[in-house]
């Protein structure tokens, strides 16, 4: 087997991971994971009740559970969480397990895609787009050091885009055969 048999996306808040994440999987033939539903699945609550009951400190804890639940699991495609790489066990482990995808957007399309979203709990202020870009500002950096390749992905349909990708991947060779 693959020693790093998995291939994760990561990005910030309205990248498209969810959305090409299950589409790549369906081109691959894989399962597809998306980390959020795993933790939302076992925690029982909504992620906007996690943080109000747990706090952001407990989101993130069951955030690294759940990654290395996942990590450890079948191989597949997962689609991770924008402050996922915020913890320095997590980014240890996407690397050692996963071929790692940048997602990367302009704030302009993060707040086209978010525009009416209350599902974000790091969103409910009164300036998102403040706040979307100072977190970009603190983790960009750290998306790029955990990533194996960075792939825009402003323009075009979730299809086209997940085409892109794909081919992207078998072109590079390296990723979870
Ligand atoms: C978060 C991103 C969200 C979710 C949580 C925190 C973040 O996932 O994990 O609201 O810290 O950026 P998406 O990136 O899928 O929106």
């Amino acid at each position: 087997m693959h020693d790093r048999p998995h291939l994760v996306l990561i990005g910030p808040m309205g990248a498209g991971k969810t959305t090409l994440g299950r589409l790549l999987a369906q081109q691959m033939q894989r399962p597809f994971v998306d980390l959020d539903t795993v933790i939302v699945q076992a925690a029982g609550v909504t992620i906007p009740l996690l943080f109000q009951r747990e706090g952001e400190h407990g989101f993130r804890k069951r955030e690294r559970a759940a990654l290395a639940d996942v990590l450890a699991g079948t191989p597949a495609v997962i689609a991770t969480g924008g402050g996922v790489v915020l913890d320095p066990d997590n980014r240890h482990a996407l690397r050692r397990h996963g071929y790692v995808v940048y997602l990367r957007v302009s704030l302009a399309t993060q707040l086209h895609r978010l525009h009416g979203d209350t599902s974000r709990p790091l969103l409910d202020t009164p300036d998102p787009a403040a706040r979307l870009a100072a977190l970009q500002a603190q983790r960009e950096r750290l998306y790029l050091e955990t990533a194996d390749l960075v792939f825009d992905a402003d323009a075009g349909s979730p299809e086209a885009l997940s085409t892109a990708l794909a081919a992207r991947l078998n072109s590079t060779g390296a990723c979870c055969a």
